[in-house]
């Protein structure tokens, strides 16, 4: 893992499938990686549904962001001026700070500095990017770019939790990412969005190109009753068994999103929820192992 200053691993958390646990992962395993491992991290949630940002923050608190325009749509888009005299490339390059964007969710200190978990908060109207045409998102993804390589230089691990599908949001991640790690439940169809990422990555950035991949089966029963036949081939397969992390994110009642609980899960007070941070932070720590570059 690279110190402050130097390019931080980006990773996208990616699947094509729906509801395979993006979301909860990029949440509550990167938060015990964090804790864990005082790693300086920003999450980023590039998601127009932004429940990432719905996990972790009030509705209150969100309004005021949207107000004062604290959101990742202000890293796609520019405020139009008045004046169209104004209105050069480099102009629409101009990014906002970083630090007046991100949202501080958690702070420690580390060698008497500050590590922090930030958050860039989501946006709905991330959706309107996908109804541009290509010519109107060329500026928009550069300024993505620019601003995830300006976050390499201040932070020591960037986390993307990303839409289902493939959409103009998708091809932004896949541009960034140096890690993907692929969460996979263990049914078909989640099962063949792991070879649709593949696919997709392979054919939108070429071969050589891919991210570094990790595949994490989640929702997975304690008792190990319904990982038999998907787990197993997956973990049997010729290109993606060896992808696979060894533990697995079981299924737990606190993992599930609740109406009347904003923040981690771990963080609800409940006598089990030292088994969900054990197990967070024991897939923390493989997967900690393969972004040491
Ligand atoms: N290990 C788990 N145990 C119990 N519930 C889980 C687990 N992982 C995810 N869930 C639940 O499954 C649902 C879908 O999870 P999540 O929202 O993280 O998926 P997603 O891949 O981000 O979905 P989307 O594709 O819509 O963004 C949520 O209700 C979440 O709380
Ligand atoms: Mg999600």
């Amino acid at each position: 893992m690279p110190g402050k200053n130097k390019n931080a691993p980006v990773v996208a958390v990616l699947n094509m499938k729906g509801g395979v646990g993006k979301t909860t992962i990029a949440g509550n395993l990167f938060r015990e990686l964090f804790r864990d491992k005082k790693v300086h991290t920003l999450l980023i949630d590039l998601d127009a549904q932004f429940n990432l940002t719905q996990l972790l923050m009030t509705r209150k608190q969100y309004d005021s962001l949207l107000d004062n325009k604290k959101t990742i749509f202000s890293v796609f888009q520019h405020e139009i001026p008045d004046s169209v005299f104004a209105i050069s490339e480099e102009y629409h390059l101009e990014l906002p700070l970083i630090d007046d964007l991100v949202e501080n969710l958690e702070k420690h200190t580390r060698n008497e500095e500050d590590v922090k978990l930030d958050l860039l908060p989501g946006d709905f109207e991330l959706a309107t990017l996908n109804l541009k045409a290509r010519s109107e998102l060329r500026i928009p993804k550069k300024r993505f770019k620019r601003f995830v390589e300006n976050a390499k230089q201040q932070y020591q691990l960037v986390v993307i939790d990303c839409n289902p599908s493939t959409s103009f949001l998708t091809s932004c991640a896949l541009e960034v990412a140096s890690h993907l790690l692929i969460p996979v439940k263990p049914d078909k169809y989640s099962r063949l969005g792991v070879e649709m990422v593949l696919d997709y990555a392979k054919a939108y950035l070429g071969k050589g190109l891919v991210p570094d991949i990790k595949i994490l089966l989640n929702d997975m029963r304690r008792d190990n009753t319904n990982d038999n036949k998907i787990a197993r081939e997956l973990r049997g397969h010729r290109e993606l068994g060896s992808k696979v992390l060894v533990n697995e994110l079981k299924h737990s009642e606190l993992l599930i999103a609740k109406p009347d609980h904003t923040g981690f899960a771990t963080d609800q007070k409940v006598p089990y929820k030292e088994v969900v941070k054990n197990n967070l932070v024991e897939i923390a720590n493989e997967y900690y192992l393969s972004l040491v570059l």
